[in-house]
């Protein structure tokens, strides 16, 4: 049974659905793994590596597709690509219900079957298979290194014959996957750090990382699965206002505030932006989704009132190396998990495989796809 790895075209796209370890394994599941050339450079894993540990590299995309019965990548199709796969192929990929829907419309004519890593329930069984996770973690971690890198100071306390500088203030908003990773960086260089988040769970994770916990004294708004649900302007505006003051006293705010499938929640406004120190940095963690800053221009820096803030995009394709290793690690667990004795098996039944599968056989299983855009 063949399995595709197309190159990824979409801008900075440099990770890869596989690693030299993970066709190692993917091979040892019976499957035949087919990489189109140079798909994996920009992660480290050059052609030759993947060729030695038993891929085959094929230079045409149209050869690669031809009779693969499974195809795996990172980012969700183009139209195009989406065109271009062959008629029912399992497609395995992030698969978001923002999707464009001409996509959606091509991957149903192909009779595709989609497992979304949106999509993959949030229980022990599967958290290998968990990609959101895996590329939140590298998200967080890389948030900090951005903010220590512009910010005109140092993040740990320094105690010299030249006198005593003390450690940087760093404010975490959202302490989800991301949040706790950027957190856990953050201490580790040195930095003072508080962490705030609507979820009552959030509180021991955060302090057992040894930073301060801001109690908002707000409802919880706990949703499904271990998410938070969304909020009403309301609760936001009360937020904002318990949470301003603790904004203006930091040097780096990173927000990683989300709630699937909708808008990033703002949480920081221009106003809390003017009151900070010039020269402090906001790292907004959620520029794919929308921003949790007001001021945020995605995929941008920017300078506002003396203030950094900084929306790029994509934060795990710039650690391409350590994010596909993780990546390409939860795509072999979603194929052992599927593959048996050399077949495919999706079983709508199945805990994992049947909530995961946004589409299947051509027909639209995700009912947020199904909604009209918007
Ligand atoms: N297999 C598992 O059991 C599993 C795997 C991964 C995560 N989880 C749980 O799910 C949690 C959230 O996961 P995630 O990081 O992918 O979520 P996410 O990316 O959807 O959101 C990030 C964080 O933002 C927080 N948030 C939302 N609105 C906010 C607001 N207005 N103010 C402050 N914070 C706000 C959320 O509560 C969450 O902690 C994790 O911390 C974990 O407890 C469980």
């Amino acid at each position: 049974m063949k399995l595709a790895i197309p190159r990824e075209a979409a801008p900075g796209e440099l990770r890869c659905a596989v690693t030299p370890d993970s066709v190692k394994r993917l091979a040892a599941l019976g499957l035949s793994v087919a990489v189109e050339a140079g798909a994996g450079a920009g992660a480290g894993a050059g052609d030759a590596a993947l060729a030695e540990a038993g891929a085959t590299i094929v230079d045409d995309p149209r050869a690669l597709l031809a009779d693969a019965r499974i195809v795996c990548r990172v980012q969700p199709p183009s139209e195009a690509e989406a065109e271009a796969l062959p008629l029912d192929v399992l497609l395995v990929s992030f698969l978001p219900a923002s999707t464009p829907r001409p996509v959606i419309e091509r991957l149903r004519q192909r009779r595709a079957s989609c497992f979304s890593f949106e999509l993959v329930p949030r229980i022990s069984r599967a958290q290998a298979m968990d990609a959101l996770s895996s590329q939140a973690s590298i998200a967080g971690y890389k948030a900090v290194l951005l903010a220590a890198a512009r910010l005109p100071k140092i993040l740990p306390l320094q105690m010299t014959a030249a006198g005593t500088i003390a450690p940087a203030r760093v404010l975490v908003m959202g302490a989800g996957v991301a949040g706790l990773q950027a957190i856990a960086t953050a201490r580790r260089l040195g930095a003072v750090v508080e962490a705030t988040d609507v979820r009552t769970a959030a509180r021991e994770e955060v302090t057992s990382l040894g930073a301060r916990f801001v109690e908002l004294e707000l409802e919880a708004q706990e949703g499904a699965g271990g998410y938070a649900r969304a909020q009403s302007e309301e609760f936001l505006k009360r937020q904002r206002a318990l949470v301003a003051e603790r904004v203006a006293a930091s040097d780096v705010v990173v927000t990683t505030a989300a709630i699937p499938g909708r808008r990033a929640p703002v949480l920081v406004t221009e106003a809390m932006v003017r009151s900070m120190r010039p020269g402090s940095v906001i790292v907004d963690g959620a520029a794919d989704t929308g921003g949790n800053c007001e001021l945020t221009v995605i995929g941008e820096e920017v300078d506002r009132h003396g203030v950094t803030i900084i929306g790029r995009r994509n934060l795990p394709a710039t650690v391409p190396a350590a994010a596909s290793q993780v990546f390409a690690r939860n795509v072999a667990e979603v194929l052992q998990h599927l593959v048996h004795d050399g077949a495919l098996v999706l079983d709508l039944d199945d805990p994992v495989t049947g909530p995961s599968l946004a589409i299947h056989a051509g027909e639209v299983r995700s009912p947020q796809m199904q909604a009209p855009p918007g």
